[in-house]
């Protein structure tokens, strides 16, 4: 006879203090269940709810976490405009199964002496790095926080943030935080634009400009798919769709390495082609990997 195991997700706590987290965490651990951690910075999407539904299918418990992270903002970004809507996002946690909502207030993650830094060298050097210089310092600074608050044993990221992701296992490779980093795909609306919590600031006419960021990756990779091995010309090739729409300003396109993230001359392993373009005031960005 086969026994089906139902989860239950009826309940949903959340929380605004470490203190909160630490003692339910402590309850789990000691009751022997594992732990999924999906870091947010809230205003969910399907893009989030698909890193959740993989925690809650690999963890006995899940914990997301919903904070505006003021430390990896830089001075002109939209810090005080990212959309915010926790009533929501709870509903969305629920359905996917999380079972622990950490929401804390800038003053509860940062003390107001607070002097440490964490820095992953090397991999955030180009791509946003170059163009958003605090941005990497504040993911990872939050990020080893949350992961020292909430001890989880796999912690989720989307692969639409590709640098971050890469970023994220250097640094847990180089600080040994016991923990399973686990990359998940990209979720994307019905024109092949990328979820984001950002394209809520599109007009009506720059969301219909917006499909053109994953129009231009497509055309790279069917050409790659035919052999072009020529990093300039797909280059030139992602450039001359993006410009063909009036609404862009191409921010870069670049070609790198999968792993180092460094720039590529030729094509011969596996590499990331990963673009920003603003569409009118606001940047979005996108990526596909591919390998030889
Ligand atoms: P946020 O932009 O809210 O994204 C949270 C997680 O969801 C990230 O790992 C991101 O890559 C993933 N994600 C976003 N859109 C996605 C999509 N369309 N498909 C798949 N995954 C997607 O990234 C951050 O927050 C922050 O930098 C954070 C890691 C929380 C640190 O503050």
């Amino acid at each position: 006879m086969e026994t089906i195991v139902l989860k239950r997700h009826d309940s949903i706590k959340r929380v605004k203090t470490v203190g909160e987290v630490r003692k339910q965490i402590k309850k789990w651990k000691r009751e022997g269940f594992t732990i999924g951690l999906v870091p947010t910075m809230g205003f969910l999407h399907e893009g989030h709810e698909s890193l959740i539904k993989r925690a809650a299918e690999e963890n006995d418990k899940v914990v997301v976490s919903v904070f505006v992270n003021p430390t990896q903002f830089g001075e002109n970004e939209d810090l005080g405009s990212y959309p915010r809507d926790i009533k929501r996002d709870e509903v969305l946690c629920k359905k996917a199964g999380a079972n622990l909502i950490f929401n804390p207030e800038p003053s509860e993650m940062y003390y107001k002496d607070a002097s440490t830094v964490v820095n992953v060298n090397g991999l955030t050097e180009g791509l946003c790095g170059a163009r958003r210089p605090v941005h990497f310092g504040g993911v990872c600074l939050v990020v080893s926080k949350l992961f020292n608050i909430v001890t989880p044993d796999r912690a989720y990221f989307g692969e639409k943030d590709a640098q971050q992701l890469a970023v994220i296992k250097k640094m847990v490779k180089d600080l040994n935080f016991d923990i399973e980093i686990v990359g998940c795909p990209i979720v994307r609306e019905f024109d092949g634009l990328a979820k984001s919590s950002r394209n809520t600031y599109l007009s009506f006419e720059e969301r219909k400009a917006a499909s053109i960021l994953n129009e231009s990756l497509i055309l790279a990779k069917k050409a790659l798919n035919l052999g072009e091995r020529n990093v300039g010309r797909i280059k030139d090739m992602i450039n001359e769709k993006l410009s063909s729409e009036i609404l862009t300003r191409i921010d870069y396109i670049e070609i790198v390495d999968s792993l180092s993230l460094e720039p590529v001359q030729s094509i011969s392993s596996s590499i990331l082609v990963a673009i920003a373009v603003y569409i009118g005031r606001t940047r979005l960005i996108d990526n596909f990997t591919f390998k030889v």
